[in-house]
């Protein structure tokens, strides 16, 4: 199984994505996150990427390319991936199909997370991550029980960089402008199913496991072909 979450910043789909994984046994390919692990450990990758993501533009399609090519080669990608926040632009999305074609292999669904601009803000403003495992929270909707610090590891909870208002402003108008036209992409390939993303983080979850079956196969908890 192989599976894209698309959509706009902060619509969930880390959030969903995680726990697919999890339940599905699927590796789990970020950009987002890998290139913020390049960032922190001031790799070649960390320092062009840098100046991309603290003010929300992409990073060029070709680093991007190299890095999911890198992914894939890596063990671990055979019982399937779940792809978050890649592809973005349509040359990110020819070029998955392509590397998807050399290993024999194609995309199974493409989720597409539909919500609002203000839902957008209002979870980004309000998302604090852990800066030792990674997990994810929100002050409102997925507040950590420790407070301050990461219910599952102990470890401080931040504010990304870049999810400051201006940035984020900028993120949503880049999504606009170089993602979006990838719904039209996969809908003419047949692969595109919308979740309406804008119910609790439960609610979406069922709505993820029933788009999910209805685009491969196995039943809406979550269970069936992976
Ligand atoms: P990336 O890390 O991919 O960020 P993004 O796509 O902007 O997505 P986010 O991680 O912000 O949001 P999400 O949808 O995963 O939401 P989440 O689940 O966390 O990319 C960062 C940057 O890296 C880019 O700007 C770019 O510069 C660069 N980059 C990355 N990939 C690239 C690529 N392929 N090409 C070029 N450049 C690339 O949820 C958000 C918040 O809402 C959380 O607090 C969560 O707890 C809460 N929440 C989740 N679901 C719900 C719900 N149902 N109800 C209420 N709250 C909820």
């Amino acid at each position: 199984m192989r599976l894209v979450f698309l959509g706009p910043p902060g619509a969930g789909k880390g959030t969903q994505a995680t726990q697919q994984a999890e339940q599905r046994g699927l590796r789990y390919i970020a950009t987002g996150d890998e290139l913020r692990k390049a960032i922190a450990a001031e790799t070649p990758l960390g320092r062009e990427a840098k100046a991309y993501t603290t003010t929300g533009r992409l990073v060029p399609d070709d680093v991007i390319i190299a890095l999911v090519r890198e992914l894939l080669e890596q063990p671990g990608s055979g019982r399937g991936v779940v792809f978050d926040g890649f592809p973005r632009t349509i040359g990110q999305a020819e070029a998955l199909d392509r590397l998807l074609e050399e290993r024999g292999e194609a995309l199974s669904a493409v989720l597409y997370f539909d919500v609002s601009a203000e839902a957008v803000v209002q979870r980004l403003a309000g998302r604090r991550v852990c800066r030792q495992c990674g997990a994810t929270f929100h002050v409102d909707s997925l507040p950590s029980k420790r407070g301050p610090l990461c219910d599952r590891c102990g470890g401080e909870l931040y504010q990304r960089d870049d999810d400051r208002p201006d940035t984020i402003a900028n993120r949503l108008r880049v999504y606009n402008e170089q993602t979006a036209s990838l719904l039209d992409y996969y809908r003419a390939q047949g692969l595109l199913v919308r979740v309406a993303a804008e119910r609790t983080i439960d609610e979406v979850r069922a709505a993820v496991n029933a788009a999910i079956a209805s685009a491969v196969g196995g039943n809406a908890n979550g269970q069936g072909p992976a």
